[in-house]
């Protein structure tokens, strides 16, 4: 074979070529392939071989210490995290600049070493001062173990957690750390890619658990955080408006945990506060008295989270109608607003369509298509919803109310905050009642007076939900 000195590495997906391409034939990213040096993997693997002195051993020998998990005393990311953050294991961090990363990281060292955890903190993106600056915001006082270094180079880092020893470390950020070895410039796919390796390695041999920051980009100079996904354990992402003051930590991937929880912040003054009732909060600017305005339950994880749900359907003034969604599935949308065409008659043609979720959440649960569907109804006819009520259901291609997951919990927490109905399908009412009978006699579940109303049809809801 020949060999290749050089290589072209797509910066957002890492596909590579030997050729320079315009357009990325995997991710279809436009002008984002940067030359980088291909040869000295071979030259590291000597040192590397260092690093695996190990030798196989009988699964029933292994040990396993009995504090396997580090609290960090923030209930929302301990949940995210599964429960804390696992010995040994490598945890990614990953949103926009300015999403609260650093913050986030800081606070979490913060709580650390209160309970008397060593932890280091390198700062590749700040310097030492600033991040001092910005611990006395946050009103971490650092108080107890916590080492700061300003420092990109991975080879010192390394030999500062071999001296330093501590039970966590924090890379901020793995797009400007680099390893002297490489020649691609700090930030490339191939430098994020190794010094990522270099880490992980360290982690499951010194069991040190490490937490790497990465920024997301856009533009594909940067490398991002996506193609670190399969080398670590953990894959939180910070998502939400960088200009609104919620933000959501949402585990992608998670070797100890479930995916899909989710944790939800307030960026105050002094840093990120935990939202304890993300559901109170989503609700509470909603409008009393306005058509086209639905409160619907998704399940994020283990939890129900109640939302706002608001269409509004103006005519069209140019030929094409418009359909708009923001927060829910724009095929989806499609797809429900045919169905309301077809099987209730609905003339919607020729109507814009809007549809947002509130408080910039994004919607997946196929549960809300009961509600998105009342919503652009409601706001068709301009009629007002059923007050206090909750919708439950996934809607059919035939119109019909097809039964969700969890009814019981997502009820309870409409319940909880005072909802008084809740429209629900046939089939989840039937095995509801069985449950709320008797059976297992859950006492608060009998407590909660919540009016439970079965429909089986978009049409029925519709004549129920709309006076
Ligand atoms: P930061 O954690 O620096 O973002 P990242 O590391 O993800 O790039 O967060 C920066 C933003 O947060 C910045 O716009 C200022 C704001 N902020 C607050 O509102 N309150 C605070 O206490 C802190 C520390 C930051
Ligand atoms: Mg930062």
């Amino acid at each position: 074979m020949v060999k290749t000195k050089t290589v072209f590495t797509c910066q957002n997906c890492g596909y590579q070529s030997p050729k320079w391409l315009g357009r990325c034939p995997d991710c279809n990213q436009w002008n984002s392939f940067v030359e980088e040096d291909y040869s000295p993997v071979a030259v590291k693997s000597k040192e590397r071989s260092a690093l695996y002195k190990d030798e196989p051993i009988l699964l029933k020998d292994v040990q396993i210490k009995e504090t396997d998990r580090l609290k960090t005393n923030i209930s929302e990311l301990d949940r995210v995290l599964g429960g804390g953050v696992v010995v040994g294991s490598v945890v990614l961090i990953g949103g926009d600049p300015g999403i609260g990363k650093s913050t986030i990281s800081l606070q979490v060292s913060n709580q650390l070493v209160k309970q008397g955890h060593t932890v280091l903190y390198v700062s590749g993106e700040e310097s030492v001062a600033q991040t001092k600056l910005r611990a006395r915001r946050l009103d971490a006082s650092g108080d107890g173990r916590l080492y700061i270094v300003n420092q990109t180079d991975l080879s010192l880092v390394t030999e500062h957690i071999r001296k330093i020893n501590p039970e966590v470390v924090f890379i901020d950020s793995v797009q400007v750390i680099f390893q002297p070895e490489i020649s691609s410039s700090p930030g490339s796919v191939s430098q994020v890619r190794e010094c990522a390796s270099m880490l992980t390695q360290l982690a499951k041999t010194t069991g040190t658990s490490i937490f790497i920051i990465g920024h997301v980009t856009k533009q594909g100079t940067l490398a991002g955080p996506r193609v670190l996904e399969h080398i670590v354990d953990t894959v939180l992402y910070f998502e939400g408006d960088r200009f609104s003051i919620y933000r959501i930590l949402r585990a992608v991937k998670n070797r100890f945990g479930s995916t899909n929880e989710i944790g939800v912040f307030e960026m105050s003054t002094s840093g990120l506060q935990e939202v304890k009732n993300p559901s109170q909060i989503f609700l509470s600017e909603r409008p009393k008295e306005v058509s086209g305005s639905v409160v619907v339950s998704v399940l994020e994880g283990s939890r129900p989270l109640l939302v706002e749900v608001q269409s509004l359907v103006s005519k069209s003034s140019f030929g094409y109608a418009r359909r708009r969604a923001e927060g829910f599935d724009y095929n989806r949308l499609g797809l429900l607003v045919a169905v309301l065409e077809k099987r209730i008659g609905l003339a919607l043609e020729a109507e814009d369509i809007f549809v947002n979720v509130a408080g910039g959440i994004k919607i997946e649960d196929p549960a809300a298509d009961l509600g998105v569907a009342l919503a652009v109804a409601s706001a068709f006819r301009d009629q007002l919803i059923l007050a206090d009520t909750v919708f439950l259901g996934e809607v059919g291609l035939a119109g019909e109310v097809r039964s969700i997951s969890q009814a019981a919990l997502r009820i309870n927490e409409a319940a909880k905050l005072g909802f008084r109905r809740c429209l629900l399908p046939r089939n989840n009412y039937k095995n509801l009642e069985h449950s709320f009978a008797g059976g297992r006699s859950d006492k608060s579940k009998k407590k909660e007076n919540i009016e439970l109303i079965p429909v089986s049809s978009l049409k029925e809801a519709l004549s129920i939900a709309t006076k």
